[in-house]
């Protein structure tokens, strides 16, 4: 089977330099923080333009204390999309705050357009969802929302890559949060996260909040979480950090290769074509067939996938707790939409049988 992603053999590739390099850690014992998760934080500070880097143990964790610090409390709006992983919603009903679902455009990404009929008094941030490693346009966003002094942060969790004119997206907004849960494009062995923001106000406030709110030992300022980065979790990211150029070069280059070859398909090709700078987290096409598609796929030994078949307002979650919404081309793509395999251990032998198979599928 060619599988839609490659978390096994990510882990697999570098085992042995895992175990090797865990081995200081374990005669140091030095578990918590320490050395290898400033490496990292280094490391990610050095992508994102110098910004602080807060690592945390989830893209979740960041997303919340990324709130908590723009200071989004109990009973304020904040604006975000219904097609995303349930966390990017879920974390602003963690901090009592009600999301206000917007609809997106056809490359499935919010815009200034689709959010400002929206914004209100109420409106205390944005959240962008750099969906699928595509850039959302941010810098009409964040114009909008300083007028109106609304904060912004960036969900950019499947967002590791993703430029924007050459910028990695994560310091446009007031902050951001990003995932190294293994599916990721940089994933870890487990769960991590971290919080990325040009203000040195937000990203001491989110350094003590992942660390119970203690400034010292035994000083709290505040309530937190314990939501700090494992060091045998920094060690698998470091190693990985330094492949991760090469993986997004591989993505990027099956990406075009789809692009050239199902672009006069009835298919057609990624979503978010010609939208410069995507990472290509995902490689999305649509189909009105989508379901028999996935399944002739399925018999032609290929997984494609459906990220996400239920639109967050579609979801039980929702629908016992909060007001019906209507959110046309959300909904109409959730039904349509098909995540095929783009990841750097696919063959080109692999990403060729995909491409044909979608071609025959099509004449059928
Ligand atoms: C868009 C989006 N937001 C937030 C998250 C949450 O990240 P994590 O799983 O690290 O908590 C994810 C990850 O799955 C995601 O894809």
């Amino acid at each position: 089977m060619i599988r839609c992603n490659d978390v096994q053999e990510q882990a697999q590739d570098l085992t042995e330099a895992f175990f090797e390099q865990w081995r200081n850690v374990l005669s140091a014992g030095d578990f918590i923080l320490g050395e290898e998760v400033t490496r990292f934080e280094t490391w990610l500070s050095g992508r994102c333009n110098g910004a602080h880097v807060v690592s945390m143990n989830s893209g979740t964790d960041a997303l919340i204390l990324a709130m908590r610090a723009v200071g989004v409390s109990a009973g304020d709006e904040v604006i975000t999309c219904a097609n995303t992983f349930i966390a990017t919603v879920g974390a602003i009903v963690a901090v009592g705050a009600y999301p206000v679902l917007a609809d997106v455009e056809e490359d499935e990404l919010i815009s200034l357009q689709t959010i400002e009929p929206l914004l209100s008094d109420r409106t205390k941030a944005v959240v962008t969802v750099h969906l699928r490693g595509r850039p959302v346009d941010m810098v009409p966003i964040t114009a909008a929302c300083r007028a109106r002094d609304i904060a912004v942060i960036e969900d950019c969790a499947q967002a590791i890559g993703t430029l924007i004119e050459g910028r990695q997206v994560g310091t446009f907004g007031d902050a951001a949060a990003f995932s190294f849960h293994p599916l990721k494009t940089l994933g870890g062995l487990g769960d991590g996260g971290a919080l990325v923001t040009t203000s040195t106000k937000i990203a001491e406030y989110a350094r003590g909040l992942r660390n119970h709110g203690l400034r010292s030992r035994d000083e709290a300022f505040s309530f937190g979480l314990n939501t700090r980065l494992d060091a045998l979790q920094a060690v698998a990211l470091n190693i990985k950090t330094e492949y991760l150029d090469l993986w997004l070069q591989r993505r990027r280059a099956i990406a075009t290769y789809y692009d050239a070859v199902l672009a006069d398909t009835a298919t057609g090709s990624d979503l978010g074509r010609g939208k410069a700078g995507s990472a290509y987290y995902h490689y999305v096409v649509r189909s009105q067939r989508r379901n028999e598609l996935q399944q002739y796929l399925a018999h032609k030994g290929i997984q494609a996938a459906v990220h996400y078949p239920t639109p967050i307002h579609c979801q039980r979650a929702w629908l016992d707790s909060r007001s019906a919404v209507a959110l046309p081309v959300t909904e109409r793509l959730a039904k349509e939409i098909l995540t095929l395999p783009c990841h750097p251990h696919l063959s080109d032998s692999d990403v060729e049988k995909i491409a044909v198979a979608i071609r025959d599928f099509d004449l059928k």
